[in-house]
C-alpha cells in the first residue's frame, strides 16, 4: 500500500506546486499597455471604421483610445442588436477581449 501512496503523494505535490507557480506567473504577467496590446486589438477589431476614418471618430492613437475608453467599454458590452453596439455590424468580441479592455481601463489606461 505504502509503495503506491508515496509516489501518489509525490505526484499530487508536484501538481499542486505546478498550479501555484503558474498562478504566480499570471500575477507577474506584463501590464497591459496601449503600445503592447490595445493598439493591435483596435487595429484588428475596429479598423477600418476607426482607423483613419474621421466619420466614425478616430481610435487610432493612444490619446483617442484613452479619451474614449468609457464609451468603448460600454458599447462592446451591449448586445449586437442594441443601438450603439460595437463593433458595428460585426460579431460580438470574444469575452476575453472585452475583459481585456476593462482591465486596461481599470489599470488607468497605461500607455
Ligand atoms: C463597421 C464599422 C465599425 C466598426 C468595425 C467599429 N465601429 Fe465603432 N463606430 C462606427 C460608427 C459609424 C460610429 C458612429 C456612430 C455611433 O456613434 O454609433 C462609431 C462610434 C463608436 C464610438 C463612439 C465614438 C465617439 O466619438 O463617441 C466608439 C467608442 C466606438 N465606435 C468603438 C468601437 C470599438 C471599440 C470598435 C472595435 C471593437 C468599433 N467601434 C468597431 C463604426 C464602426
Amino acid at each position: 500500500m505504502k509503495k503506491v501512496l508515496v509516489p501518489a503523494l509525490f505526484l499530487a505535490t508536484l501538481v499542486i506546486f505546478q498550479f501555484c507557480s503558474s498562478s504566480k506567473k499570471a500575477q507577474k504577467a506584463p501590464k497591459i499597455t496601449y503600445s503592447n496590446k490595445v493598439q493591435s486589438v483596435i487595429a484588428g477589431s475596429c479598423a477600418p471604421c476607426h482607423v483613419g476614418n474621421a466619420r466614425s471618430g478616430h481610435l487610432d492613437s493612444y490619446d483617442s483610445a484613452r479619451v474614449h475608453i468609457d464609451e468603448i467599454v460600454r458599447r462592446i458590452q451591449l448586445n449586437p442588436t442594441d443601438k450603439g453596439y460595437m463593433p458595428s455590424k460585426r460579431q460580438k468580441l470574444p469575452d476575453s477581449t472585452i475583459q481585456f479592455f476593462i482591465a486596461w481601463k481599470n489599470a488607468g489606461t497605461p500607455q
